[in-house]
């Protein structure tokens, strides 16, 4: 049986509008890239999330198979899959949300801005499609280098004319889950306990822990601040050293990104208070885009927080962290307006 069936139809359809209509929060999230290592397990997590009424599954391999797998989980969400560019407007059309982990990996050896070839022109396309068919939806971008594809799709929507800055999010929560993990380890706490903002970018030294923030306030020697910033600056190279040509971090992505993606919903159901970091256009310094904590709500990142007085060591890192991002930021923008 096909998974978009008469009878998925009917029963599905039902089900997504009785949600609906009860009142119950119900958001409908498509994930762009759902067969990749990423987008399988964040479908299943999606599929367990109880903000989710409605879960489109858009690849252009294997949608069917993952769809089918997920659509067995018997949680609310109702799924969908979606094979190919000729379904990618069904896929994207009424959403809320839009995740995108599309695009390929690193190998071994390789930095993040060598995937910009691939990758670029596939978030294009993808964000194409956003602008045509859910230009209000949020848009969660994952794929590499993130440095450098959130200014595309930024560009690719003011093309369209459908630029929103507060519904555009570059996920660097990896960054600050990291980052929470090896603090608290330092610190001999449960990480849960632990918040450590991470600003800037998603690539080396554009990574910024923000050390002199963590919660709970805690001192670090020299030795430990420039062991934990080298290695939640390198957490993504230790992944991929340690997978040895298979790819990325994608479990702890997933991981990553459904916190995110969650956080995302509960600010568009209004909740208040939620605060997490995401790279986004931002006035916080020179630059055009920037991660820091930002505030979601109904419209997106509704508020972004300055830095707030640093360090010396936070300072000088500030200083490599804006030279990279300003030529990684500068290439997306120009890829596009060429
Ligand atoms: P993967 O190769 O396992 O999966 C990528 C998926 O994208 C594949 O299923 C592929 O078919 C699909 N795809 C390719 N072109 C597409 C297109 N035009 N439309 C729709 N889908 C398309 O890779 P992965 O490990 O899931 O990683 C995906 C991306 O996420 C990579 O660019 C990786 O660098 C990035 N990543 C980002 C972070 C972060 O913190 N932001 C963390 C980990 C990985
Ligand atoms: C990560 O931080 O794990 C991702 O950006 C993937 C990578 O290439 O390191």
């Amino acid at each position: 049986r096909p998974p978009n069936s008469q009878m998925e139809e009917r029963c599905g359809l039902k089900r997504a509008d009785c949600r609906a209509k009860g009142g119950a929060p119900g958001f409908k999230v498509a994930i762009l890239g759902a067969a990749g290592g990423i987008g399988q397990p964040l479908a299943m997590l999606m599929k367990m999330n109880p903000l989710v009424s409605v879960l489109h599954l858009y690849d252009v391999v294997n949608a069917p198979g993952v769809t089918a797998d997920i659509s067995h989980m018997d949680t609310g969400a109702v799924v969908r899959g979606f094979l190919g560019q000729p379904q990618l407007e069904s896929a994207l059309t009424g959403m809320d949300l839009v995740i995108i982990p599309a695009g390929v990996p690193r190998k071994p050896g390789m930095t993040r801005d060598d995937l910009f070839k691939i990758n670029a022109g596939i978030v294009r396309t993808l964000c194409e499609g956003v602008a045509k068919c859910c230009p209000n939806a949020i848009v969660n971008l994952i794929s590499n280098p993130v440095n450098s594809t959130v200014p595309i799709a930024a560009e690719v929507f003011k093309k369209a004319g459908t630029y929103d800055p507060k519904r555009l999010l570059g996920v660097t929560m990896l960054d600050v889950v990291r980052a929470n993990t090896f603090v608290a380890e330092v610190l001999g706490l449960d990480p849960r306990e632990v918040d450590v903002p991470v600003v800037g970018g998603h690539a080396g030294v554009t990574i910024l822990p923000l050390l002199s923030k963590v919660k709970p306030p805690s001192s670090f020697t020299p030795e430990e601040t420039e062991y934990l910033t080298k290695r939640i600056q390198d957490g993504g190279t230790e992944v991929v050293q340690a997978k040895a040509g298979a790819g990325s971090a994608t479990l702890s992505m997933a991981y990553a990104a459904v916190k995110f993606a969650d956080a995302c919903l509960r600010g568009l159901r209004g909740d208040a208070g939620v605060v997490e970091c995401a790279f986004v256009a931002s006035e916080v310094t020179e630059l055009p885009f920037f991660a820091t904590k930002v505030r979601l709500g109904r419209r997106g990142a509704e508020e972004v927080y300055q830095l707030g007085p640093l360090n010396e060591y936070e300072r000088v890192g500030l200083e490599k962290a804006k030279k990279e991002l300003a030529e990684s930021i500068q290439k997306g923008i120009s890829f596009i307006r060429k």
